[in-house]
């Protein structure tokens, strides 16, 4: 019978220490400010811009949203960027992805300045993790670790298995299982024996996109399993990359969707955010 890891739980003690930092700060006169923001309605988004902002209310951040029409022009995003570059009030900024079509998600990237970008997608910041030497963390490969950390599972030595290579979770999560001296590996959808693969895991991490599709047979007994997938299943419901039901009872840990890695990748931003504010008032 595995240990089913409460990534609430976890994400509010995270909380709860930057909420107190932010309120010392405060009383040396310094707000923290974040802007977050949303160019169309794809729903899902929304649904994230909301908890982000909520995040900001519970740690006492002021968060400053913008929403755009889906026709906002490369131009028009590109000025608001700008300004909140220039924008000393706002610590942190934030353009939720995916873009309509017609925006280049790296353009707007590349455009915010990297002392600003806390969801660490510049490549500035993305060489800096390859190198070890950062400041913001990967939001969701961090809050991984964190919910791996709070199993009390040692990572140096053990088999780690990533499945996924997208450049927001699968390369930065394998980065640093491997700073943690884990032995990586990264599957995709190229790989061969996948379940041959996974199964050797110690550390099992699904970043597919796919629901349900890792089952009993793709995992090893008493492994710890982390699900970063955000998925709706057949009936609507939202579940994981994980069929937690089938892989519950073989997995030493295991962490449920929703309630598992998805308000650790916010607890982290709150993290980076406040990083972001200490470091631009010289602390
Ligand atoms: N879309 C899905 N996940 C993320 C994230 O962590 N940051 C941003 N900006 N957009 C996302």
């Amino acid at each position: 019978m595995s240990n089913i890891i409460d990534g609430k739980a976890v994400s509010a003690q995270v909380k709860e220490r930057i909420r107190v930092e932010t309120a010392k700060l405060k009383e040396q006169g310094i707000e923290v400010g974040l802007a977050v923001v949303i160019v169309g309605d794809d729903p899902a988004s929304k649904v994230y811009v909301r908890n982000k902002k909520k995040a900001c209310e519970e740690v006492g951040f002021t968060s400053y949203e913008y929403a755009l029409p889906a026709e906002t022009t490369e131009e028009e995003l590109l000025d608001l960027v700008k300004k909140l570059n220039a924008d000393k009030k706002v610590n942190g900024i934030l353009v939720q992805l995916p873009l309509p079509k017609h925006l280049d998600d790296k353009v707007i990237i590349n455009n915010i300045l990297p002392e600003k970008d806390v969801d660490a997608f510049h490549p500035v910041n993305v060489g800096k993790i390859m190198i070890g030497d950062y400041s913001f963390l990967p939001c969701t490969p961090a809050g991984v670790m964190e919910l791996i950390a709070s199993t009390g599972t040692e990572i140096q030595g053990k088999e780690c298995v990533v499945i996924g290579r997208s450049n927001i979770v699968g390369k930065p999560q394998a980065m640093l299982l491997l700073h943690k001296s884990g032995t990586v590996t990264i599957c995709h959808s190229k790989t061969k024996n996948l379940k041959e693969v996974a199964s050797r895991a110690d550390i099992l991490v699904a970043a597919v996109g796919k629901a349900k599709m890792i089952t009993k047979d793709f995992i090893k007994e008493g492994a710890v399993v982390i699900d970063v997938g955000m998925n709706r299943d057949e009936n609507g419901k939202l579940c994981g990359d994980v069929d937690f039901e089938d892989c519950k009872e073989k997995a030493g840990y295991i962490t449920p969707v929703p309630g598992g890695v998805g308000p650790m990748t916010i607890a982290m931003l709150m993290q980076n955010t406040l990083t972001a504010a200490k470091q631009q008032n010289g602390l």
